[in-house]
């Protein structure tokens, strides 16, 4: 596939069938995240959380409900896999980093057709719950900033219309 159409073809899934990705998918998928670029090269200040155990998902989908005042809602969407991004570095080069690290693994996700979706509420959520927080058993000094689901999917990529509102407003300067 090329850049261009996966870029173009790329959308926040939010349906999930349940059916996890395969191991060969999940390699694609990491490889990606590994390529992605890091400020000055600091790969130590990453840690992934790969989580798939499902009592697990549910307390963070239920957590993360509660922290937006709908019970009823599920901010994990019934995804079996959540892979949390973690860093020990503060400010915008760790947010970055994590940025291109998603946006690497959601176009690798898109060319193996497999549902993706960028999460930061659930794990802002999730950072401020100090039991499942431990849960995730993260290095001394590492702190969770933003994270992807992913699973199979009943919904397809196809080709956007991109809107005129999505043109970021710009100035230029002669
Ligand atoms: C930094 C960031 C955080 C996001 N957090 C969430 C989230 O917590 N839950 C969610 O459903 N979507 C989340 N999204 C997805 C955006 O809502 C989505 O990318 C945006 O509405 C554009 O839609 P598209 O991805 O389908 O093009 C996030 C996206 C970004 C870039």
């Amino acid at each position: 596939m090329e850049l261009t159409q996966a870029m173009n073809i790329r959308r926040s899934i939010r349906s999930y069938t349940g059916e996890m990705i395969s191991k060969e998918q999940l390699d694609v998928i990491l490889n990606a995240a590994y390529e992605a670029p890091i400020g000055m090269g600091k790969y130590d200040s990453i840690h992934f959380t790969i989580i798939t155990n499902s009592d697990l998902l549910g307390e963070i989908d239920a957590c993360a409900a509660q922290f937006f005042g709908n019970p009823s809602m599920h901010p994990l969407y019934g995804a079996p896999m959540l892979i949390v991004i973690s860093s020990n570095a503060e400010g915008n080069v760790a947010s970055a980093n994590v940025g291109f690290i998603l946006q690497n693994m959601a176009l690798a996700a898109v060319e193996e057709g497999v549902g993706q979706c960028d999460i930061y509420g659930a794990v802002a959520a999730l950072s401020r719950n100090k039991k499942l927080l431990e849960r995730l058993e993260l290095p001394e000094g590492f702190t969770p900033l933003g994270g992807l689901i992913l699973g199979q999917t009943a919904e397809s990529y196809s080709e956007r219309e991109i809107p005129e509102a999505h043109r970021f407003v710009t100035n230029e300067i002669d």
